[in-house]
């Protein structure tokens, strides 16, 4: 009979077996709670949140798994990358929406997870798209194409959105229509969440104005946000004045030639790019794209 198999033991052997602490089995583990696929190439997930972690909605964070062991000294090391938290900085869950390439070193694996399942979570919050770093205005334009609709997530369940604007305009530019649908699902639930209607005040959601687009397949709107907006479409769509310095602020969060493209444009309405440490007119980021 082998001896050092503790549970053919007896019951004493089991106390001491709880008495060891429970080593998690990666390092800043967060358990994942639901997985939602959307499309073959976007889905969302949600995890635990770690008692300690406080982070301003629009931030972002490093996630991932632990990656394959390196063949040449077996020790693994683990995959990171920088996901916009989609959750509110009040909900006692995190949750994250993500784009899933099928070659990508950390999203073809990722796309698998399921609830139980753990991931790496760096506590470390940090970011631009945050309130703090806009000067108070009227008026604010969420700009966003594919998986950069995340801080956008997080920021139309803010109640300082609804506290420092009077109209809140979100757009959301995608190939396909499929694509729109995590962020139409959830401007949709915003007009029955009781707790955010309590909170920020009944019939807070129709401060926005959601204008969907997509570029590559049938939609009610198509086009490209910066060709509509150019052409003076998208203002007539959303009966809205043009774009302005004194009372419109904008956040941009999409893949790196849309940013830098909405970025000139705002520049050339007068907009000034601000800061954490310099609170200005519109602030700018990367989404994940890998
Ligand atoms: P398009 O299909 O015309 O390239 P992606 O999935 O490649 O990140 O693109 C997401 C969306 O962003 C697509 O609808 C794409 O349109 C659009 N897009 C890409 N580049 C720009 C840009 N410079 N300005 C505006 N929209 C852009």
């Amino acid at each position: 009979m082998p001896t050092n198999n503790m549970t053919e033991q007896s019951p004493v052997t089991d106390t001491k077996a709880t008495a060891i602490p429970k080593v998690p089995a990666l390092p800043d583990a967060q358990t994942v709670t639901e997985v939602k696929h959307y499309t073959d190439r976007l889905f969302s997930f949600r995890c635990t949140r770690p008692a300690s972690l406080r982070f301003r909605s629009g931030e972002f964070v490093m996630i991932g798994l632990m990656g394959d062991p390196d063949p040449k000294t077996g020790k693994k090391k683990p995959l990171l990358r920088a996901y916009s938290i989609a959750s509110p900085s009040w909900d006692e869950e995190l949750e994250f929406y993500s784009i899933k390439v099928p070659d990508g070193p950390l999203t073809s694996r990722l796309q698998h997870i399921k609830p139980g399942d753990e991931i790496i979570l760096r506590p470390k919050p940090v970011g631009t798209l945050v309130h703090d770093a806009l000067i108070p205005g009227k008026r604010i334009w969420f700009f966003a194409t594919g998986t950069g609709f995340a801080p956008f997530a997080s920021l139309l369940r803010e109640p300082q959105t609804y506290e420092d604007y009077d109209e809140i305009i979100i757009t959301h530019t995608c190939r396909e229509a499929g694509e729109l649908t995590y962020g139409a699902e959830l401007i949709d639930a915003l007009k029955d969440d009781e707790l955010l209607n309590e909170v920020i005040g009944e019939g807070f959601w129709k401060k926005i104005k959601y204008y969907p687009t997509t570029t590559r397949e049938q939609s009610p709107k198509m086009g490209r946000i910066t060709d509509l907006l150019r052409s003076g479409e998208a203002y007539k769509d959303l009966g809205v004045d043009p774009i302005n310095p004194k009372n419109d602020r904008a956040m941009i969060c999409g893949n790196l030639a849309f940013n830098l493209e909405l970025k000139a444009m705002l520049e050339d309405f007068g907009l000034v790019e601000g800061a954490n440490s310099d609170p200005q007119q519109y602030v700018v980021e990367k989404a994940f794209l890998d």
